[in-house]
């Protein structure tokens, strides 16, 4: 098996930025709660940019950071829960975009764990198809999924992109993944897709196509998977938490990852945190706190990271990383 590492990262936001005051302006609610509760202060929403046009701005930058022209890219995936549609998959527009015409294209639907489950699908084809390299993209629009008249959820969601260019190498890169999913759970977090309501159905289908969340079960499950994702993924290597330099967790709620923190008996500053200006981007969220640790140079060639997200599914996963 040979190794797969980092070899550039980046992230797009869209310009606009909403704040907590924005948001009480549409449902009842205000700044005090929403950053006590949440700790999130704004958010960026697109204004009509869609999930390919974000996961392509982001791709650009990954891209040119790692030095690999898009058109020697092998594979592309995008996770997301928010395509602009079924058909094609948000990773078959980007390679249109790019004109990365030798790759091979999918969308995968895990929810917020998304980014952390496609570096090691990643992993996983380029050993087995032998690609030397790959484009991995977390990218939403939730905007266009969020019931903007449900103080429950609106308050909470963001949309973004991030993007992460994967090389063979001869240096350490991902060491471990650990995936795991919970669907019995699945009710907690939803978004409905389309109807069945044909002259065949015996009865309507109808979904709500807008995000449906029960916030209280959806915490409890947030901190235990960070604790196992976390434990789980140092666990049978030789590297313990104390060589982990950044836990870069899913960007949820300040609460779930202080709670997680406490439950680890881990320092808060170990966990890297820039919720409050971004909110919950979903899959796009860890490779956007990555992207921002990379330009603020937090992340030295060597250091020990530990990924970490959980979200719809119920999914969860984490990966351990030398950068
Ligand atoms: C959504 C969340 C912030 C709600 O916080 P909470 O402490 O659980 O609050 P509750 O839902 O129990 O509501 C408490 C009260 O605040 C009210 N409330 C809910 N949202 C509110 C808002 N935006 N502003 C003001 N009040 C609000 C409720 O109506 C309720 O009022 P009541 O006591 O009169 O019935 C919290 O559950 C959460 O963050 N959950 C995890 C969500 C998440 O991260 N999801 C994505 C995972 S990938």
């Amino acid at each position: 098996m040979s190794n797969v590492k980092i070899a550039g990262i980046g992230a797009y936001l869209p310009s606009l930025v909403v704040t907590n005051d924005r948001i009480s302006e549409l449902v009842e609610t205000n700044d005090e709660w929403i950053v006590q509760r949440t700790g999130v202060s704004e958010r960026r929403i697109s204004e009509g940019e869609n999930t390919s046009d974000i996961a392509t701005k982001a791709a650009e930058i990954a891209l040119e950071r790692a030095g690999v022209d898009a058109k020697d890219l092998e594979l592309i995936i995008v996770a997301t829960i928010s395509p602009d549609m079924f058909i094609p998959s948000v990773a078959c527009l980007v390679q249109s975009n790019l004109d990365a015409d030798k790759a091979a294209c999918f969308d995968i639907s895990v929810a917020c764990s998304g980014f952390v489950y496609a570096l090691e699908i990643a992993k996983g084809l380029m050993n087995s198809m032998n690609y030397k390299n790959a484009l991995v993209v977390g990218a939403e629009v939730l905007s266009k999924v969020t019931d903007w008249t449900d103080r429950g959820t609106c308050i909470l969601f963001g949309d973004g992109g991030g993007a992460a260019v994967l090389k063979q190498s001869d240096e350490v890169g991902l060491i471990k993944s650990y995936l795991r999913s919970d669907g019995k759970k699945g009710d907690a977090l939803t978004i409905g897709a389309a109807d069945i309501d044909t002259p065949f159905s015996k009865e309507k289908v109808l979904k709500d196509r807008v995000i449906k969340m029960n916030g209280r079960e959806v915490l409890r499950f947030a901190v235990s998977a960070i604790f196992d994702g976390v434990n789980e993924v140092v666990k049978n290597t030789n590297i313990s938490l104390d060589e982990v330099k950044y836990i870069v967790p899913h960007q949820a709620n300040y609460r779930i990852i202080k709670s997680a923190a406490e439950k680890l008996k881990l320092g808060e500053d170990k966990f890297y945190l820039n919720l409050d200006k971004v909110g919950n981007t979903s899959s796009a969220s860890v490779p956007i706190v990555l992207n921002e640790m990379y330009e603020k140079g937090l992340l030295k060639k060597g250091d020990k990271i530990i990924l970490v997200a959980f979200g719809g599914g119920l999914t969860y996963g984490s990966t351990l990383l030398e950068w």
